[in-house]
Order: C-alpha cells, then structure tokens, then sequence
C-alpha cells in the first residue's frame, strides 16, 4: 500500500498517551492489511485487514500476553513488529527509535539483534543437515561477535546449559531431540544474541502439558536472569495466564480488552472476553461458584468483509442498536483497563 501513509504523524491513543514511563515498545495505530488479488489481470479487490489499528505499549521486563481466536491476528501483529510482515499505517517504535519505515541496514543494529522470535514449531526452521551448535554459531558469525571460533563455543556451551540442554547436544541434529528439546533449542536460538525483546508466537502450544509447564518454567527463569520482556502469544488462555503480567484480548485484528492478568481473568469487561473465558473450565469455576457458559452465536467475520459499527456486533449476546453503526474506541475504564465497548462509555 502506499507507503507515504507511514510518514504521517501518528495520533497519541488513549491507550498509549497515558504511559509514566520509558516503554520498550510502543505500537500506535498499527494496521497489517493484505491485498486480495482476483482474476487474471490479478487486481485489488479488497484487503485481508489482519491488524487493525491497535495501540499498546509493553514495560521494560514484563510479559504481555496476547489472547484470541485462530485467525484474529495475533501472528500477523508480532511478526509485523520485527517487519516480517510490512505495517500499512502506524507506528513502531522500540527503545525511542521509530522503526516503522527503516531500511533493512537501519534495523540490523537496532532489532535484528535487540527482538527475537519463538515460534510453535522450532523444528520447522532448522536446517536438518546442520548441528545444533553450527546452527546457534550462525547468528554471532553474521554479527561479527567474539573474535575467534573457540569464543564462540564457549558462549553456545554456556547457552545450552542455561535453556537446560546438554553441552554435547551441540553436535547433534534437529531430529534427534524431542519437542520439549526442540522448543528449548528455539529459545537458545532466540537468546543467542542477548535480545531485550522476546516474542513468542504460539510457542507451547504444540506441547504435552507437562512439557509446556516446564517451557514456561524456563522462560521465567530466563526473563529474571536476563532482565527480559517479552510478549507471549497464544490462542491458549490457560497458558496465558500463567505467564503474562497484563494481556490483550483480540478479535477480528483489534484489542477488544487490555488489562492486568487477575483483572482480565476474575473480572472481565468486554462480552467477548466474557465468552472467551466462560468456555475455559478450569477459568470459569471461580471459588466455589462456576460462572455461566456463554456461547456466542454465528462464526467469526471474514477480515475482508468486517462488520460495520464494532466489529463483534454480529455476535455480541448484549449488543445495542447504535453498535451496529459506531466504532467503539478502546477507552480507560479503570486504571490500567481498556475496553474497547459502548456498554462503558
Ligand atoms: N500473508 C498473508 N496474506 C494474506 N492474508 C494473510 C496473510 N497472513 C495472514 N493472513 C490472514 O490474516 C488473518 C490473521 O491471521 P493470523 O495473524 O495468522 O492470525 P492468528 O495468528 O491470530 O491465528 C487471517 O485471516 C489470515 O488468513
Ligand atoms: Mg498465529
């Protein structure tokens, strides 16, 4: 799309103008849309809107969570952070830099190193004919860090001890490792270059229970003991929970909700949030009492054709008239509680 949009100025959110601090990241308007192509003369016909304008910020060394349905955009939203995915309108900005429209050479130094990725499936992007120590070696080969071969050995030793692999493991290959093992190389791989950022896209999710519990044990352990931040992606409000400090509720390519962790989870605001938790058993049975099961009506919308007014409208079991018609704005409904719903303006 038309890159000029880039260059404008970007409008402070309520959102994100209220922050009393330095933020690792700041996300102002952010808007990922994909062109659909039809026919033979393959034109625009319209565009997939997976990101649509979304505001939020991240603290220095928390985790923010990031919840929703298959589709909703989670992943088109933090790979467009690291500008896998090209931002259409927005801003991006990262320790103070704007990052929204930097060349390549511009974002090595500031967030190829600084911002990793880990993603559901580690094994996916390993090169099955390489050993995992020539695998993690790679990164601080293309950064021209540690002078010499035997440096670099050492800090892929030290690495593999601190993600909980063996230091031999350095001369075997991707399919001799389990998944719980594959999924700790993935975090090995993310690390190897001492990142600020962390953004883990799905990455339990492929995992036997017992293994996630000790996946989110080390991402912990490693936040602590690298002052990390990270934000945590995962359809999965069960894992979710256990890890994030405040989370982000998305639907159709917006926030819907955005609170603290105990706050989201004991007392959400949005009917989507609502029903979203309502279908989670072990999240629904609060005390003694079981909150009721709210199943919304109808499938998701297309993010091509999205609804008019709020974009949950279609299937909101409280929806009033005019929500058919207004956007609602994501709004402050109690300290650090945003809730993008007419029923609290
Ligand atoms: N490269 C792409 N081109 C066109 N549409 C895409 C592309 N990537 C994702 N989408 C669409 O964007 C929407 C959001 O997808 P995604 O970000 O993967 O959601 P989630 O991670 O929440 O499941 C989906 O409708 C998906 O089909
Ligand atoms: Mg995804």
């Amino acid at each position: 799309m038309n890159s000029t949009l880039l260059l404008q100025p970007v409008e402070q959110t309520e959102i994100t103008k209220k922050i009393d601090h330095d933020p690792i990241l700041k996300v102002e308007n952010l808007k990922v849309h994909f062109p659909v192509k039809t026919g033979i003369m393959q034109r625009t016909t319209g565009y997939v809107k997976a990101v649509d304008d979304i505001s939020f910020y991240v603290k220095k060394g928390e985790t923010l969570g990031i919840v929703g349905e298959s589709g909703c955009g989670k992943s088109t939203m933090g790979r467009s952070l690291i500008r896998l995915n090209e931002p259409t309108e927005g801003s991006i900005i990262f320790n103070g830099n704007d990052i929204t429209s930097m060349t390549e050479k511009e974002l090595r130094p500031l967030i190829r190193k600084k911002i990793q990725m880990v993603f559901q499936d580690p094994y996916a992007s390993l090169n099955p004919r390489k050993s995992l120590g020539n695998t993690l070696i790679e990164p601080l080969k293309a950064h021209g860090l540690y002078s010499n071969h035997k440096e670099r050995n050492e800090k892929i030793k030290e690495l593999l001890n601190v993600v909980g692999l063996h230091p031999s493991s350095m001369n075997h290959y991707p399919h001799e490792f389990s998944g719980g093992q594959r999924q700790r190389i993935g975090i090995a791989r993310a690390l190897v270059l001492n990142p600020d950022l962390i953004i883990a896209d799905e990455a339990v999710s492929a995992l036997d229970v017992s293994i996630q519990a000790q996946i989110i044990n080390l991402l912990e352990d490693l936040q602590e003991q690298f002052d990390l931040t990270y934000i945590f992606i995962s359809h999965d409000l069960s894992v979710v929970r256990h890890i994030a400090d405040r989370v982000g509720v998305m639907y159709l390519g917006k926030i819907a909700e955005l609170a603290p962790k105990d706050e989201l989870y004991v007392e959400p605001l949005h009917p989507y949030t609502q029903a979203l938790l309502s279908a989670v058993p072990a999240i629904r049975s609060k005390g003694t009492e079981t909150r009721e099961r709210i199943v919304l009506k109808g499938d998701i919308p297309s993010p091509i054709n999205q609804p008019t007014g709020c974009v949950f409208h279609t299937r909101c079991p409280v929806r009033m008239e005019h929500c058919q018609v207004a956007k609602p704005t994501l709004k402050e409904v109690k300290p650090g509680h945003f809730v993008a719903c007419h029923l609290y303006e």
